[in-house]
């Protein structure tokens, strides 16, 4: 439990209620062409991809946060979020991890090669070192390790002598991702606290091993009354994680995490065109069969707020006055914002005539 020693800084957690999510605001949202200039195999079913953008203008980005990259495969439009896996300051790489069956990671895998070429959006997200020199606690599973290695390089190149624990949770050595490059920075600093945890070790290992239930994860993690905690990994591990750190005391506040959650599914778009009021401006837009909100808005050159267009940062969401519109689920809106009437303009579309806040 906590000592309340000395007073804490007050944060929003996120997640309940309208949240911070769209705290974070991104200036010029038009899509940034990039090019491929390395592809880096971390493991079987992991690659990073190095990029560089078509007009040498490297990109602000903060450590934690995401690009949304645009594909165009099969005549079609695709985005997906993807986190840096690099440290601020460190270049354009993220590193992706194959989903059998999946449309994207797939694409990625097989048909990107160095030269190719696409479009990113961003960089968005709120998954953020806190500023300060506090003790940090992180917690990853499998690829979830990917924006955690972005925050603990640069919290360790800000402050080299930061106490930070990482516990990384992955099924076998094979299945490790930045294996050697986590334990170089262990032995570059002593403040640095590796612990690999593996369900299913092959032979050979003397680390951790084993499922992380709530009590382990605790014991593992630790409870310091200054220390902010990130979590990143499969859904089940950040729940147990979550509900385990808040019973042992630590507050919400505290907690942060990053949730790759799977890419919406798109609801089927009305074929025929729909009229939709903008409120604000006056102005009546013809949505198009297989637009988005959004994307008619934009069209029609109205100022209208986006990021990620995955629904994952809540940039872009309105409020419905009247009428009925068909959103991609999963999304990111809280239970409080869709009860008070908002959408996604990135991610739903008008199932009828439409008037909305924005
Ligand atoms: C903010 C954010 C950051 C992300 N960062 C990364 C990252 O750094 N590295 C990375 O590899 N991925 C990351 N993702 C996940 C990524 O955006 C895609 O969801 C993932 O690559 C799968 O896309 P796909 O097109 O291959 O699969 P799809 O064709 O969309 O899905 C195929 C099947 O796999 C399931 N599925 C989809 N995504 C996942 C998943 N993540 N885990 C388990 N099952 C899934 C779907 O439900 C579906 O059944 C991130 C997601 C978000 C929202
Ligand atoms: S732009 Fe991010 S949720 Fe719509």
């Amino acid at each position: 439990m906590f000592a309340l020693g000395r007073p804490r800084r007050i944060l929003i957690p996120r997640g309940a209620g309208p949240s911070k999510r769209w705290g974070t605001p991104q200036p010029g949202h038009a899509p940034r062409p990039v090019r491929v200039a390395e592809l880096r195999r971390e493991t079987a079913e992991t690659l990073t991809l190095v990029l560089e953008p078509e007009d040498g203008v490297m990109p602000a980005f903060r450590a934690g946060q995401y690009f949304t990259h645009c594909f165009e495969i099969d005549g079609q439009t695709v985005r997906r979020a993807y986190s840096l896996s690099a440290p601020e300051g460190g270049g354009l790489a993220c590193t992706i991890k194959l989903i059998p069956g999946g449309w994207v990671s797939s694409h990625i895998q097989d048909a990107l090669q160095v030269g190719s070429r696409y479009r990113l959006l961003g960089p968005t997200g709120d998954f953020l070192l806190e500023e300060g020199d506090g003790p940090l606690r992180f917690l990853a599973g499998g690829s979830g390790i990917t924006p955690v290695i972005s925050l603990v390089e640069t919290a360790l190149a800000k402050n080299p002598r930061r106490a930070i624990r990482l516990v990384y949770a992955s099924r076998s050595q094979d299945q490790v991702i930045f294996g050697e490059r986590l334990r170089e920075l262990a032995r570059h600093h002593p403040s640095l606290e590796l612990v690999q945890v593996l369900s299913q070790p092959q032979a050979g290992w003397n680390g951790e091993r084993g499922r992380l239930d709530a009590a382990r994860i605790v014991a593992l993690l630790g409870v310091q009354a200054d220390a902010d905690y990130y979590l990143c990994g499969p859904g089940g591990l950040m729940e147990t994680a979550e509900t385990a750190l808040r019973e042992a005391g630590v507050p919400a506040a505290c907690i942060r995490h990053e949730r790759f959650l799977a890419a919406p599914k798109t609801q089927s778009r009305p074929t025929l065109p729909q009229e939709i009021l903008f409120k604000q401006s006056g102005r009546v837009v013809t949505q198009r069969p297989g637009e988005s909100i959004l994307e008619a808005g934009l069209r029609e050159g109205l100022p209208l707020q986006f990021s990620c267009m995955v629904g994952g940062c809540a940039h872009c969401k309105i409020q419905v006055l009247e009428g009925e519109v068909a959103l991609n689920e999963p999304n990111c809106l809280s239970p409080e914002e869709r009860a008070a009437g908002y959408t996604l303009a990135c991610s739903a579309c008008a199932t009828g005539p439409l008037s909305v806040a924005a």
